[in-house]
């Protein structure tokens, strides 16, 4: 097993003496290779999870492994990449990608070596003396991912590394990481809003309550690869999930509206692509 989470709990203190829980009892482990998406309303604890299994934050109770070793802090075996890149604005994209390679003490010449390779991966090659602020966010997300690959991490954490891109740079960059996953074999924790992007990308995807996050069910996607988001099996999950969703998501609004408002699925599937933005 390459991730595991037993019986995790994790609360923060609000205030003086109030207790928040966050998460309960959450249990599940990734393998070797495996491409999860947490899915679940927000507020819920998804990028709790997240920075638990990077070392950033320590459970209330519980325990978190990578390749059966206690997480104790951050590690070089786990690279998270964010919703905003993260980039430093003052350097340029090899500068960017080579950061960590030279912090982990590699010559100039080979860490310049393998930036090129990664950002050949996410097909920046030509890009290398610009600036971030010379990118579009689709390149700033891909500089992002390649930053993250150069480090050649066991396990890659993705907290909705693709949420503020539009559609269409979302779709492109959907294949993009379906092809390096192919390619390098990653393990991969993907945090997303949208219920059709979780299901064109992963193996699984774990379904959260509402707060204090539970994993609610586990949905494996059986689709072929490369994954097309209007195949049938994917079509029926979303279906699945939607209904599934839809109890979460009456909890989030009614919190939000009142008890007169009551929220229709139907409704959803005709928007835009089952992104339920900060609804779910
Ligand atoms: N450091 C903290 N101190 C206090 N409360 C926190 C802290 N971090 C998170 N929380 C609370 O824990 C809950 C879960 O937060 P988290 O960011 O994990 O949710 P999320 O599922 O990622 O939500 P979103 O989908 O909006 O990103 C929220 O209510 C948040 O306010
Ligand atoms: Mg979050």
């Amino acid at each position: 097993m390459k991730v595991d989470l037993k019986n995790v709990n994790k609360s923060f203190t609000k205030g003086k003496n109030e207790i928040l829980p966050v998460l309960q009892d959450i249990d599940f482990s990734i393998e070797a290779g495996e491409f999860v998406s947490l899915l679940g309303p927000s507020g819920c604890g998804k990028s709790t999870i997240l920075k638990l299994i990077a070392g950033l934050s320590h459970p209330s109770s519980g325990k978190l492994k990578v390749n059966d070793t206690p997480i104790t802090g951050p590690g070089t075996d786990r690279v998270v990449v964010f919703q905003e890149g993260g980039l430093f604005p003052w350097m340029t994209v090899l500068e960017n990608v080579t950061y960590g390679l030279k912090i982990k003490k590699m010559s100039k010449a080979e860490a310049e070596e393998k930036a090129m390779d990664g950002l050949r991966m996410v097909h920046l090659g030509n890009f290398t003396g610009a600036y971030p602020h010379e990118l579009s966010g689709g390149m700033k997300q891909r500089v992002a991912i390649a930053r993250a690959l150069v480090m050649d991490p066991d396990v890659l954490l993705m907290d909705e590394p693709f949420a503020a891109l539009d559609e269409q740079t979302r779709l492109v960059l959907h294949q993009e990481l379906q092809d390096i996953w192919e390619k390098t074999g990653k393990t991969i924790l993907f945090i997303t809003h949208n219920i059709r992007e979780a299901l064109t990308l992963s193996d699984r995807v774990l379904l959260m309550s509402t707060r204090p996050g539970t994993i609610k069910k586990s949905f494996t996607v059986q689709a072929s690869r490369p994954r097309n988001p209007s195949d049938s099996v994917i079509v029926d999950l979303e279906k699945r999930v939607m209904a599934e969703l839809e109890e979460e998501m009456n909890k989030v609004l009614k919190e939000e509206f009142g008890d007169d408002y009551r929220f229709k699925t139907d409704n959803v599937r005709d928007r835009d692509h089952s992104d339920m933005g900060s609804h779910i």
